[in-house]
């Protein structure tokens, strides 16, 4: 596994396994495969609705807690100090530990800052190792870090080859934010294994389109997420520390980039509403 160094000292897992919308009757199963398989960092959030099922894999795997990197994140509804206290317990109680190795604020949405201030808090009492974001464009994460003490050690994004985020890559760099890509493969959206430019690459390298992908975001010093329930293709999708795109590669890639992304646009009105409806299970 190779890693990214954190302005804390600590290290970022290139690949985690993350599950997103794996449905709770079928994460256990998931995890415990791909922790089978190779992968020791996963990647959660209250609104997945299967922190119980991750943690109950990592019980069962009987790997070492400390051999494994958790994250999850502190969902829109759980904002503001108190309730980000809570909620965190509520993960950590979920997940059957009682530290975090991170713990980020899911959308720049609600009172994030008071959340902000909670997770600065846990940290200094050890119960995250590190602290950061999620889904803020460069404005959101700038705003934040001038207004607080603790610049955030991570901000996971979307990064995928339809919206490959250089600007906000290199503004992350600047002010010592580790970059985290969420959804690299879009889903498979419009055919993106098939990409012909991608295609051409994974020839050349005798990977899959989807190994590239993971290559093309390690190799700009970002750290990927990947998701599978299919035990060959989380096999396939580790498989990629054996090879580097080059910087020309990496320039190929660059027209299929649409600037924005498929999935979600933060300053829609729906979005906020949406994000900001009120959920009894969270
Ligand atoms: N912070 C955020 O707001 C946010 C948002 C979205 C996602 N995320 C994180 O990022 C993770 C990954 O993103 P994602 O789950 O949205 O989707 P993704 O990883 O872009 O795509 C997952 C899809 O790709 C397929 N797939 C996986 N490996 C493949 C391969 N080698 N060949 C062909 N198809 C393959 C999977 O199908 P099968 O399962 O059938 O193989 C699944 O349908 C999430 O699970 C979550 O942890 C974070």
């Amino acid at each position: 596994m190779e890693y990214i160094k954190l302005n804390n000292g600590e290290k970022l897992p290139a690949l985690s396994f993350g599950v997103y919308e794996i449905e709770k009757d079928e994460t256990t199963e998931a995890v415990l495969k791909a922790l089978n398989v190779g992968y020791r960092s996963i990647d959660n959030a209250q609104v997945y609705y299967n922190e119980k099922e991750v943690g109950d894999a990592v019980k069962q795997s009987e790997i070492p807690r400390e051999d494994i990197f958790l994250t999850s994140k502190n969902w829109v509804t759980n904002a503001g100090y108190d309730k980000t206290i809570k909620a965190f317990n509520k993960t950590l109680e979920n997940l059957q530990t009682d530290y975090l190795d991170l713990f980020l604020i899911h959308q720049p949405f609600g009172d994030y800052y008071g959340s902000y201030r909670a997770l600065q808090d846990l940290q200094k009492e050890g119960k995250i190792i590190s602290i950061g974001v999620s889904n803020f464009n460069p404005d959101r994460l700038v705003d934040l870090i001038l207004n607080n003490d603790i610049v955030p050690q991570v901000n996971q994004v979307e990064t995928t080859p339809y919206f490959q985020q250089f600007e906000a890559s290199e503004i992350m760099k600047e002010y010592g934010v580790a970059h985290q890509a969420w959804g690299p493969f879009s889903e498979g959206m419009d055919n993106i294994f098939e990409n012909p430019i991608l295609l051409k690459i994974s020839e050349k390298y005798s990977k899959s389109t989807a190994q590239v992908i993971l290559r093309w975001i390690i190799d700009r010093n970002i750290a990927g997420i990947c998701r599978s329930v299919k035990e060959e293709r989380m096999k396939q999708n580790l498989d990629i520390f054996d090879f580097k795109l080059s910087k020309e590669d990496i320039e190929e890639i660059k027209p299929i980039d649409r600037g924005e992304s498929p999935f979600v646009d933060y300053t829609d009105l729906e979005t906020v509403i949406e994000f900001n409806e009120e959920d009894e299970e969270l």
